[in-house]
């Protein structure tokens, strides 16, 4: 099979993550911080090694402020339903996965307004459109880094800098962007960042994280779920210390120690070189298709614009039946449809039907994409070589 779905969760992932996932439970199976043995104690370092390397890869303030959770939107519902409040204005953009625009939406049923910024045909936002969207109220800017839709990348450091100047905070939907685009939240002027372990990261399902700036005050971000700490267990509310505040019930051990295994692997074999091969990977799928008759290609036209996200729309096919063609004929997988991005897909022409989502990872190689040029070229001819 080729794998082109990177941008939904990456495949294959690192043996080491595999051998991780196989060994952890039979070793270290324990609670961490709820009991003082060996093995509750051989729990905890890993927990603790993961959180302190995903601390250092994006600069968090302390390794206390980076909040394990189950998956991106999880870490998104924390940021927003903590953050805001009756009364507050948030600012968010037509490009926001539904890990967004759900989660706000709901928060105006309890008294928050918000406005949505739009984008252009390539899916940027404006910063200057952010800054006019401000209100004295406003609380919080929720962006994505980079669509998952056309991977435009947004430009976070203005908008950082326009949040620190209304005294706002940034939330930052890294969830196609952390592992491949190096982000250093302090000098992005980052708040609230949320990332998932199984993308480019490379870890497996069932984990993310939510990274507090030092900006942010615990008393600033309400909890959304509470329970067992391990600690302060004589106390009917939350323990104010971090990470335990936002961290309640026992943790996704293996999962949290398997994404330490494929962090190790990134640094072994360099971030930057991961990130590079992807967008080489993505460039030569562009390039491939670019001409197609019957193939728009709805990325930036700016390559170092986008990440390893290529949407295209194909002439006399609905994306969906042109994705199980891939599959079945090619056996190749992407996504097809609105990519739980609808408004996305709206600024980029491609509203109600969606997109055919192509996402190279790592692993991608260059064959593998001159194979699926070859295969969505072909198809792009075949509606209307049926009709004639
Ligand atoms: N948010 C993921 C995607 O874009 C699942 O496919």
């Amino acid at each position: 099979m080729i794998y082109l779905d990177n941008a939904a969760t990456s495949w294959p992932k690192p043996e080491r993550v595999y051998e991780t996932l196989g060994s952890f439970l039979r070793d270290s199976g324990a609670n961490p911080g709820r009991s003082g043995h060996r093995m509750a104690a051989s729990a905890a370092g890993a927990i603790d090694r993961t959180r302190n390397r995903l601390a250092a890869l994006f600069n968090a303030p302390e390794p206390e402020r980076v909040i394990f959770c189950f998956n991106a939107t999880d870490a998104l519902n924390l940021a927003i339903k903590g953050a805001l409040i009756a009364g507050d204005h948030a600012i968010s953009t037509v490009m926001e996965h539904n890990s967004v625009r759900r989660p706000l939406k709901a928060m105006e049923k309890h008294g928050v307004a918000t406005t949505k910024v739009a984008a252009d045909a390539e899916g940027f936002v404006s910063v200057d459109d952010v800054r006019d969207a401000l209100r004295p109220n406003t609380r919080l800017i929720a962006i994505t880094h980079a669509s998952n839709v056309n991977g435009a990348l947004q430009p976070i450091a203005d908008i950082g800098q326009v949040a620190r100047e209304h005294g706002a905070f940034l939330l930052v939907d890294a969830a196609q962007t952390a592992g491949t685009v190096p982000i250093d939240m302090a000098e992005l002027g980052i708040d609230l960042m949320a990332i998932p372990g199984h993308k480019a990261l490379m870890g497996p399902p069932g984990t993310g994280a939510l990274l507090i700036g030092e900006r942010v005050d615990v008393d600033e971000l309400n909890t959304v779920r509470e329970g067992g700490t391990g600690g302060n267990s004589e106390e009917d509310v939350q323990p104010p210390q971090l990470p335990a505040r936002y961290e309640a019930g026992t943790h996704n051990t293996v999962g949290i120690a398997a994404l330490g295994a494929a962090l190790d692997y990134l640094a072994d074999i360099g971030f930057e070189e991961a990130g590079r091969h992807e967008l080489e990977m993505t460039w030569r799928l562009v390039e491939g298709l670019t001409g197609g008759t019957g193939i728009t290609i709805l990325n930036p036209s700016d390559p170092e614009q986008h990440v390893a996200v290529v949407s295209i729309v194909v002439d006399g096919w609905e994306p969906a039946e042109f994705g199980t063609t891939l599959d079945s004929a090619f056996e190749i997988a992407c996504r097809t449809g609105l990519h739980c991005a609808p408004e996305a897909c709206q600024a980029l022409g491609a509203f109600p039907r969606g997109t055919i989502r192509l996402s190279p990872g790592y692993w991608t190689t260059p064959d593998e994409i001159d194979q699926a040029v070859h295969a969505i070229r072909e198809l792009a001819h075949a509606p209307l070589e049926m009709t004639s």
